[in-house]
């Protein structure tokens, strides 16, 4: 697959993920702290994780190789139980004053990371307690972050000027995502170029919109949109939504392009609402699943307006994921199902809506609200007036491809109107909006957001499925959300994904 670089973050291993008690030597020794798994959980969303740990008591022949190789095992293990993989342990066995290669003059084990997992340094970050760990970031070209656990406090003075210093790991990895926000999480004009040029030959591009990453293929190529429908194991009677860059292209796609698509287009493109119109012949049978509508979208991501702008084609792209799972919030989720089947994948950072579009068809009357998604009835009928409503399980004719079990993590999902004790003697996750006072019964648990927002809540939600997905759960257990505004697309997700269906939560 030809892609762009991944970044990564290395983390020390003494006074950043585990307490520094001087030479560690066996697992009963360690203490990880209390943010470590969080923190590493999220920061593993968009970052290759490695361990770099400098062991000064190898060479000083006061530790054994082996002592450190056993305490390497336990952290990476116990880590990965906690459904975070850390790729790769490297082990600088130096005292610091050698001036070793290891660090410099070009870090040795950062070098050869980026050869051996394409890591691209210069949008990667090191977490450390010692100055040395801003050192190595910096003889890398990557960014250093200070954390004043383990010996943070006594060099503080060293660090050099300018560097983030936080208080912990937790507050290390919420520095980074905020400096990767996803403006300046950009792709290059050049990887715009690749991905457009792939496009119009005919490959398979993933591609970042604010909804959820998609899977695209010029939709005017019928053998390229074949293609999606084999990467991701899709029936071919569930019709693809068809991406454009400008109205007048959406405008050629369709029979007639009315006055309410018009004003809806005006006031919500670019942006996450998708029209359903009758097509025009050049719109192939494969994209359409048949039918004689087409579904169209112009997305607000601004590098998937720049592909579709510079590819000049229309582009049909369903979620990148295999069918029925988890739609893909960020490039390593598509990285994680679709690999190598991808021709390109065009990373630009977390998607900022979270969950899909709401699509509409105007080709009914009164127009008919299909799927609940990223702008609410309410918004649309601001605009034009009431809109009516298809039922959950409703198959129509113009409303297929709508499955009841849908968007769902393979561990079995239970949904429930409001917090349950988990039963007795099952590993089972707890997914919630809010902070829950009692969640110690659990597993895991993961919140949505803190503060109670539901657009934070949305943008969270496909990313902590999947957390909870890894970790070795029995079941999960997710608890309704407010049914207002988005928080009516996010239990619609949740519905489709359990395996109990209470539709009366709407
Ligand atoms: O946010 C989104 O809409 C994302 C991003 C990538 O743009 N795309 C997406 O696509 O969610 P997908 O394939 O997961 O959903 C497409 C759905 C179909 O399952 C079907 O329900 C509806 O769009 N659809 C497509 N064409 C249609 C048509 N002609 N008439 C009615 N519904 C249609
Ligand atoms: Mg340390």
């Amino acid at each position: 697959m030809s892609q762009t670089c991944r970044p990564a973050v290395f983390l020390d291993r003494d006074g950043t993920l585990i307490e520094d008690i001087g030479y560690v030597r066996q697992p009963s020794e360690v203490v990880f702290f209390p943010e470590t798994f969080e923190a590493l959980r999220r920061l593993q969303e968009h970052f290759v994780l490695f361990v770099v740990t400098n062991q000064p008591g190898i060479s000083q022949q006061i530790l054994r190789a082996e002592e450190v190789e056993s305490v390497n095992r336990f952290v990476t293990g116990t880590l990965r139980e906690a459904g975070i993989v850390i790729t790769q342990v490297y082990v600088c066995p130096h005292q610091r004053q050698e001036g070793c290669e290891c660090i410099k003059p070009r870090p040795f084990y950062l070098q050869q990371a980026a050869k051996e997992y394409s890591i691209d340094l210069r949008r990667s970050f090191c977490i450390g307690d010692h100055p040395h760990d801003i050192e190595l970031a910096r003889n890398a070209g990557a960014e250093g972050v200070y954390v004043l656990t383990g010996h943070g406090q006594q060099h503080r003075e060293e660090v050099p000027a300018g560097t983030p210093i936080v208080r912990h790991i937790g507050q290390a990895a919420e520095w980074i995502l905020r400096r990767i926000g996803w403006k300046e999480f950009l792709p290059t004009e050049e990887e715009i170029a690749r991905a457009a040029d792939c496009l119009r030959r005919g490959g398979l591009v993933a591609f970042p919109t604010e909804t959820v990453y998609g899977l695209g293929a010029d939709a005017l190529n019928e053998r390229a949109v074949r293609r999606i429908f084999e990467v991701k194991r899709r029936p071919s009677f569930d019709p693809l939504i068809v991406h454009v860059g400008t109205i007048e292209q959406a405008r050629r796609l369709v029979r007639d392009f009315p006055r309410e698509a018009e004003s809806l287009a005006e006031r919500f493109w670019p942006g996450p609402l998708t029209l359903v119109l009758p097509k025009e012949a050049i719109v192939p049978d494969v994209v359409t699943a048949g039918l004689p509508t087409a579904a169209i979208r112009m997305p607000a991501h601004p590098a998937a307006l720049a592909l579709l702008r510079r590819a000049e084609v229309p582009v049909a792209a369903p979620s990148a994921n295999l069918f029925g799972y988890v739609s893909p919030t960020c490039a390593e989720h598509v990285r994680e199902q679709l690999g190598d089947s991808v021709d390109f994948l065009l990373d630009g950072g977390p998607c900022s809506v979270g969950v899909e579009s709401t699509i509409l068809s105007l080709a009914v009357r009164p127009p008919l609200l299909l799927r609940y998604g990223g702008i609410s009835a309410e918004q649309i009928e601001e605009v034009i007036g009431p809109v009516q409503r298809v039922g959950f399980t409703e198959h129509t004719p113009q409303a297929p491809g709508r499955l009841e079990h849908h968007y769902a993590p393979r561990t079995p999902l239970f949904l429930a109107p409001e917090l349950i004790h988990p039963p007795k003697g099952r590993r089972v996750g707890l997914l919630t909006f809010r902070p829950a006072a009692d969640a110690g019964d659990f597993a895991a648990a993961e919140v949505l957001s803190e503060s109670g927002n539901l657009e934070e809540a949305a943008r969270n939600l496909y990313a902590a499925m999947r957390r909870l997905d890894r970790c070795g759960l029995e079941e999960i257990i997710a608890v309704a959300v407010p049914n207002e505004g988005i928080g009516r697309t996010i239990n619609d997700r949740l519905c489709r994904a359990s395996w109990n269906k209470p539709k009366d939560i709407f």
